[in-house]
């Protein structure tokens, strides 16, 4: 090796987790029950994760974050354009996870699964509800296709904003994902490495949970 860049490393302990994690049944009231305590904490993007994806070809996974704008029956949604890099590779394996880190709770929750795109009402009603310059983007913008220079996207953006002067219909390459997951792993920081890490997997029509090793 030639060089190598020391990264700063404080050897950090964590310290929040300082009595035993208790862990209901029911993941998804797990998950609301962290994610409210995350929002009274006032994590800075409680709704960011990390979703990634794999293409079906190449198998090259990729990440990238979205917001977590739903959690409905037993799916976590998240809206996008569905002709971006994550879409094309949705569409033909729906294969994906999702990751949050709670770093003011020493928190990180894994979710697997499948991901399918929700009802096309339900996109409208939700695409209804952005502000205008963001329904404008969501046209505006080939997400994930190379950009020769920033002026394009702005002129395209003036051309909607004459183009719809009143309602922005939704667009139809724009919409939700549904992950429907399979497996949800809480992850609590604890003193000397010592995490709980609880796992819940959906086997035969229900969930089933046990602890893993940190
Ligand atoms: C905090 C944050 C939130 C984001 N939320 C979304 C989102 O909800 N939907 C989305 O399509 N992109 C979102 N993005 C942008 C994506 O990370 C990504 O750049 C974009 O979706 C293109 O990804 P792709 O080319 O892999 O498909 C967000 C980025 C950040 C940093």
């Amino acid at each position: 090796m030639d060089w190598i860049q020391k990264l700063r490393d404080s050897h950090k302990d964590f310290e929040k987790g300082n009595i035993a994690t208790v862990f209901g049944e029911n993941p998804f009231d797990e998950f609301i029950k962290w994610f409210d305590e995350a929002n009274v904490k006032n994590e800075l993007e409680p709704n960011a994760c990390s979703l990634s994806t794999v293409s079906p070809g190449s198998l090259k996974v990729s990440s990238r974050i979205v917001y977590l704008k739903e959690l409905r029956d037993s799916e976590f949604v998240f809206y996008t354009n569905y002709g971006s890099q994550k879409g094309t590779d949705l569409k033909e394996n729906p294969l994906a996870a999702l990751l949050f880190f709670w770093p003011g709770l020493e928190r990180q929750i894994r979710i697997e699964g499948i991901v399918q795109k929700i009802p096309a009402l339900e996109s409208d009603a939700y695409f209804e509800s952005r502000p205008r310059q963001s329904q404008l983007s969501a046209w505006a913008s080939n997400q994930s296709e190379k950009l020769n220079q920033r002026e394009d996207l702005i002129s395209r953006l003036e051309a909607l904003n004459s183009q719809f002067p009143e309602k922005v219909p939704r667009p139809p390459h724009w919409g939700g994902y549904a992950l429907k997951p399979n497996t949800i792993e809480f992850w609590q920081g604890r003193p000397s490495r010592l995490h709980d890490r609880c796992c819940y997997e959906f086997i035969d029509g229900k969930w089933i949970n046990y602890r893993k090793n940190p």
